[in-house]
């Protein structure tokens, strides 16, 4: 009988406070390979206003939403499909609380708590449900099919047959020698 459990996919963003900075880039890469999971596609890209405005509609309104769209349309962001058992929770986990001022005293170890600057620059995102998780992967990846993944590439990566690759920053399959 199979242990294996299945891999669930999150969308992950390192914001620009981060992508700022390229060897914290390269820290939390690796914290988050050390954490157990793949990197199944990555992009680097710059949002428009009006994109960071889309991806960030559920916030209309609310007190933190200009400064919030302004900072995610002001530079560089990596966004990365993970997959890992219980990616979304592990991943939000990782990451830490939202609220840096206070994550930095509380929670010192996390990723925010290490690395966040502000509450509104709190360097990472995280995909907070299963439908969020497909949707924002849609919303960054419209050409990456969650279905066909699932058919075609995963068994392969629940098998470990993948590698990381550095200068791809993705996993990619070992050749079956
Ligand atoms: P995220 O969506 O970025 O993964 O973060 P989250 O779920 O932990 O937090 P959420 O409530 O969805 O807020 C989205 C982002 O808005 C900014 N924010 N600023 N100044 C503030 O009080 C405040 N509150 C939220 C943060 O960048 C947060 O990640
Ligand atoms: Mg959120």
């Amino acid at each position: 009988m199979s242990t294996l459990k299945p891999l669930q996919l999150t969308l992950a963003i390192l914001k620009p406070d981060i992508v700022a900075q390229p060897h914290i880039v390269r820290q939390i890469k690796n914290v988050i390979l050390r954490h157990g999971f793949y990197f199944v596609r990555s992009k680097l890209l710059t949002l428009t206003r009006a994109k960071a405005e889309e991806f960030y509609k559920e916030h209309d309104g609310k007190f933190f939403h200009n400064r919030l769209v302004s900072f995610m349309s002001s530079g560089p962001i990596s966004v990365h499909i993970l997959a890992r058992e219980n990616a979304i929770a592990e991943w939000r986990k990782l990451m830490g609380p939202t609220k840096v001022l206070r994550t930095i005293y509380e929670n010192p170890e996390c990723i925010r708590g290490q690395f966040g600057l502000t509450d509104t620059r709190n360097s990472t995102h995280g995909s907070d449900s299963p439908e969020k998780a497909k949707c924002e992967i849609n919303f960054f990846f419209s050409e990456f099919d969650i279905q066909v993944w699932e058919i075609n590439e995963a068994p392969l990566f629940s098998n470990r047959k993948v590698e990381f690759d550095p200068v791809k920053g993705v996993h990619i399959f070992v050749d079956p020698k």
